[in-house]
């Protein structure tokens, strides 16, 4: 580190004792897998007919068959696995829900479940991604535990006494007060809700993530329920961590959600806005409202203290398989790539890759193995995405540079990140006579290459460049050719170095007036987002 970042990350750290800014800059630029422990892999030998779609039972996923099922996982060019929880369920008879095989049922929090594995297991997980070079990030509920009625014993939970709890009462949800105290869940499963403004369970909660986090080595927490906890507990809980924290903030509302990404929340929230808007504009059939994308772009610049934070998704544990929303393969194409290529981390449910098309819980939870973990389609377009994205966050800014719209369009939407032009399209596969012209700061004269195919597109006159649908709806990458030495993609070798040079600015349209004002405003987002 140089003097200089030293003396400022020093500073920053006696300003703001409880902002990670350089654990969530590890995490900018990272791209993350999401695995349900009892639904990714099975142990050596078992039966793999044994967990048909629907199954509300451990299906025998486990932290060990993770460990040795992460070759698929790396070679999709992701860089951390995002695993759900690994505390003590509830251990009782199946209720009317099933069983606890996703594991969100806490019982004894400071206890590991055990039909994932033993503590040295999960310990071996977690070096082995380390080997790889991949982060481990764990789900954790602090939000609540589980029930089987609304006068429930919690005697034998990490915290036992009632008075630790809020009082049993159903969630009103026009009532902020409501949704953060009453109970989630059910009067047949209910969750009694954890009192996280009393300071002993503030302590409690404190002690134990510091040590689940130092015993595991992990490198991330993804919080669940997070907007049913008041704000003020989490930059506590994250501080004690010591590590990147993205909580699920479930709901549309930008308003809403923005209020939990900062200094005084949380550094990263699960970008639900944006996951609407995507359904807005992508899905077939659907209201096909492009408009709806390039607006949340714009809210999301304004609103949001860091979007290049953010997690994108387009599937979840919680949410419809977008095959099951969406059966046109490009509609899932064209979202997939947005999420690689704009601002923010992407996320990948396992499953997405392989066409799983199942709706709620739990037919959005198969096992993966039926699969046979193919290199599909997807798995190939997932895998150069995150091949060309790791390039451009290991070699240029191309993390922390905002991104821009450029055009959008009934018919799609044209956005520049960096030195990267997207052009997304919502038409589907069939080919239609359709084109989009997107102006472009490049030059006529440069040669972009289209990352997803390593054709060459031209530029036209004033940097336009014309997208056009006669083979179907497909996204484009498009990218200068020159800058793409070294990147191992569309046969240039493999040998980045950190030395590619970032403005291509030979290549680009000079318009000086714009060309400062886009230098000035990235320095300074560059230097205000230390601060975030
Ligand atoms: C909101 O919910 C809280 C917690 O249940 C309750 O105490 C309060 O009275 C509610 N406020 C209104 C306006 O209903
Ligand atoms: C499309 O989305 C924009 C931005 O969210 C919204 O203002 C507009 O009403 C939507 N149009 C339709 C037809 O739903
Ligand atoms: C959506 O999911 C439901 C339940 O899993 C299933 O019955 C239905 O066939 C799915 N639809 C598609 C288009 O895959
Ligand atoms: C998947 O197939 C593509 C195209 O044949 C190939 O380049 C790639 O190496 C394969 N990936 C894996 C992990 O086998
Ligand atoms: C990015 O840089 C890191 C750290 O130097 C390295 O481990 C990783 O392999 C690089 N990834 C790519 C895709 O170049
Ligand atoms: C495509 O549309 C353009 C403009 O509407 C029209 O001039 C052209 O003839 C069409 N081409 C085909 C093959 O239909
Ligand atoms: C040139 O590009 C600009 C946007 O960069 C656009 O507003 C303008 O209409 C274009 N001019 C022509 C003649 O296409």
């Amino acid at each position: 580190m140089s003097h200089t970042a030293f003396l400022a990350a020093a500073i920053l750290a006696f300003a703001f004792p409880y902002v990670y800014a350089a654990t969530s800059d590890q995490w900018r630029g990272r791209s993350i897998y999401q695995v349900i422990i009892d639904r990714y892999a099975l142990p050596e030998g078992a039966d793999p007919n044994q967990c048909p779609s629907g199954t509300r039972t451990w299906c025998g996923g486990t932290w060990n068959s993770l460990r040795q099922n992460l070759d698929y996982i790396q070679d999709a060019g992701f860089t951390a696995v995002w695993i759900s929880p690994v505390s003590q369920n509830y251990e009782g008879p199946a209720t009317p829900y099933g069983d606890p095989y996703h594991g969100y049922w806490i019982a004894d929090a400071s206890q590991l479940n055990s039909r994932f594995g033993t503590s040295d297991d999960l310990k071996g997980l977690s070096e082995e991604l380390h080997r790889r070079g991949m982060y481990l990030m764990v789900d954790v509920v602090v939000n609540d535990v589980m029930a089987t009625s609304i006068t429930p014993d919690l005697s034998t939970y990490m915290f036992k006494e009632q008075s630790r709890y809020h009082p049993y009462c159903a969630i009103d949800w026009s009532n902020t007060t409501s949704e953060e105290q009453c109970w989630l869940g059910d009067t047949v499963v209910p969750l009694p809700d954890l009192n996280t403004e009393d300071p002993t369970v503030v302590a409690g909660f404190g002690d134990w993530i510091q040590s689940l986090v130092k015993e595991y080595n992990i490198d991330g927490l993804r919080i669940d329920a997070a907007k049913h906890v008041n704000i003020d507990f989490w930059p506590v809980f994250c501080g004690k961590a010591g590590v990147f924290c993205i909580g699920e903030v479930f709901g549309s509302d930008i308003d809403d959600a923005a209020l939990y990404q900062g200094s005084n929340a949380l550094d990263s929230i699960l970008n639900y806005p944006m996951y609407t808007a995507l359904l807005d504009a992508f899905t077939l059939p659907g209201p096909q409202n492009m408009s709806a994308v390039a607006d949340m772009i714009g809210q999301q610049a304004a609103k949001f203290k860091d979007p290049t934070l953010l997690g994108n998704f387009i599937e979840n544990q919680d949410i419809p398989r977008w095959a099951n929303i969406s059966v046109d393969p490009q509609s899932l194409y064209n979202a997939m790539v947005f999420n690689f290529m704009t601002d923010g981390i992407p996320i990948v449910y396992y499953g997405q890759e392989q066409g799983f098309s199942g709706n709620s819980d739990p037919y959005n939870r198969e096992a993966m193995w039926p699969s046979k973990y193919a290199n599909s389609t997807t798995y190939q377009l997932i895998t150069t995405l995150n091949q060309f994205r790791n390039f451009l966050v290991n070699n240029t800014q191309w993390a922390t540079t905002p991104t821009q719209v450029l055009t959008t369009s009934p018919y799609g939407i044209a956005t520049l990140k960096g030195d990267c032009v997207s052009i997304m399209t919502n038409i589907g596969s069939p080919p239609q006579n359709i084109s989009i012209p997107v102006y472009t700061p490049y030059l006529a004269s440069a040669s972009l290459t289209n990352v997803l195919t390593c054709e060459q597109w031209p530029v036209g006159s004033n940097g336009t460049i014309n997208a056009q649908y006669s083979l179907g709806g497909v996204p484009l990458v498009l990218y200068p050719t020159t800058l793409l030495q070294d990147s191992g993609l569309c046969g240039n070798s493999d040998t980045t170095t950190g030395s590619a040079t970032y403005v291509s600015s030979a290549l680009r349209i000079h318009r000086p007036v714009i060309f400062l004002l886009t230098v000035l405003s990235s320095l300074l987002l560059g230097f205000l987002s230390s601060f975030w």
